[in-house]
């Protein structure tokens, strides 16, 4: 396939839209409340947003050079750009990741469609313990395969669709309804009683919590938030047009991606208080056990409040998982396509069904195959493990190297400006960061994991 009918985004939009649709996912709505409330709030996002802009979009920059650069899937760029080098590793490495992240976050994402239909037939509601719906669910032997299959598929028949049809008009449509239900959300949540408790945690930072763990969960928080270390903006990149502003486009989706974040937080945590007997450590679990208990207490007396407030929560929750997943499948779609000169359906399908097979052993190690364990993890948490603690970071560093200390600084600055044609300001800054300050900090706080 030539570089120029392998599909391009149509519009600037389109890339924007779809890079950010990448990036927002269960990350910013499930996990970013999960860790500020496990790591003391206010102070935990301080240190999240500074490695959003100074080590995680250097790494997203660096992905979109090399894939526009390229105009190659992940694999494909780096024997292009550095032919029978060892650099391809890295490309291999986003090949694998793409999988095996999608292998695990599908079994979280088959939950929420789960818990749309329960807040669809109203099942939420009926008076019960909220702690046990959720267990009795994940650890059923089939029933949430059923959900994480569903959702397997609707990522399948996404990207079987292609660039313009499939992932640019999917994430065009969704990313501005997601927005509006995150706004709406919050407006709501602010208004219950006592929320200004939850409002004061998440803008009072106390600095005292900032510990070496909170600022290891604040990286890896990023990295996974941003979609960054595995290539998957590298292969979005390989279909952006030659006007494409690369750090502009960066740029807006650090913004829009924190900016969710937040919301989430705002949506999140004045209920949780506003409540008032759940903790807003609660875990995981707090999207899923304390959330449903918190619009069940809030909407005592107007059931139907709830029902619809669930209801939206949940669907946006899906919304924002499938716009990241058919990012983590395309990086495998493209490769295979390319690399095995194979139609995109069945390229598709090849990585579909692979994702189907180690997707089943994520989620079975919920129930019955829970004592299944290598280096003491389960399925889930191993993949979790390779992919946000491993691949990730160590993608990060391998990028970003291999931009800054590699590739000719002349065709680097060409890609940033366009052949010229624009200008971009603190250029030198950012170069630094590229060069400097990602590698070297994610190095540091790689190490640190690795050593744990
Ligand atoms: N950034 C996505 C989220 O926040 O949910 C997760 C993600 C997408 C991770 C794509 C990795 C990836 F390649």
């Amino acid at each position: 396939m030539t570089a120029d009918n392998r599909g391009a985004f149509a519009s600037k939009l389109g890339v924007i839209m779809a890079s950010a649709g990448s990036a927002v996912g269960l990350g910013n709505i499930w996990r970013f409340p999960t860790e500020v409330g496990r790591n003391g709030g206010a102070a935990f996002i301080l240190v999240y947003l500074c490695f959003v802009f100074l080590l995680a979009m250097p790494v997203m920059i660096s992905e979109f050079v090399i894939g526009r650069g390229s105009k190659a899937n992940t694999v494909g760029a780096f024997r292009q750009l550095a032919p029978g080098k060892p650099w391809i590793v890295a490309g291999f490495m986003g090949v694998i990741g793409g999988i095996l992240v999608l292998s695990y976050y599908s079994v979280v994402a088959g939950w929420t469609i789960f818990y749309t239909q329960e807040s669809l037939t109203t099942a939420l509601w009926a008076d019960q313990d909220f702690g046990a719906l959720f267990q009795g669910f994940v650890s059923h032997p089939w029933k949430p395969l059923l959900f994480q299959f569903l959702f397997i598929l609707l990522t399948h028949l996404i990207v079987a669709r292609g660039i313009e049809r499939g992932i640019e008009r999917f994430s065009k449509l969704m990313m501005p309804a997601l927005l509006a239900i995150l706004v709406f959300l919050m407006l709501f949540s602010l208004t219950m009683p006592g929320a200004s408790r939850g409002v004061h945690y998440l803008l009072k930072p106390d600095f005292s919590k900032v510990t070496t763990g909170v600022v290891l969960s604040a990286m890896g928080q990023a990295f996974f938030s941003l979609s960054v270390g595995l290539g998957t903006l590298a292969t979005y990149a390989s279909y952006f047009r030659k006007e494409t502003r690369l750090v502009q486009s960066a740029f807006s989706v650090c913004v829009i991606d924190s900016i969710v974040a937040i919301l989430s937080g705002f949506i999140i945590f004045p209920a949780v208080f506003s409540v008032g007997n759940v903790a807003p450590d609660a875990g995981p679990g707090l999207v899923f056990i304390t959330l449903p208990q918190v619009f069940k207490t809030a909407f005592e007396g107007l059931p139907i409040l709830g029902y619809g407030f669930s209801l939206m929560f949940y669907v946006l929750l899906l919304l924002a998982a499938l716009t990241s997943s058919i990012s983590m499948h395309e990086i495998s779609t493209a490769f295979v396509i390319e690399n095995y000169h194979l139609p995109r359906r069945r390229a598709a399908w090849i990585v579909t069904l692979v994702c189907l097979v180690l997707g089943t052993a994520c989620c079975l190690s919920f129930g019955p195959w829970a004592g299944i364990k290598i280096w003491d993890r389960n399925f889930f948490d191993l993949f979790d493990f390779l992919v946000a603690k491993f691949l990730m970071p160590l993608g990060g560093i391998m990028i970003t190297m291999f931009v800054e200390w590699y590739l000719n600084r002349k065709f680097v600055v060409a890609q940033l400006t366009n052949n010229g044609t624009i200008r971009v300001r603190c250029l030198g800054l950012l170069l630094f960061l590229v060069r400097w300050v990602a590698p070297i900090g994610v190095g540091i706080v790689f190490l640190n994991e690795m050593a744990n």
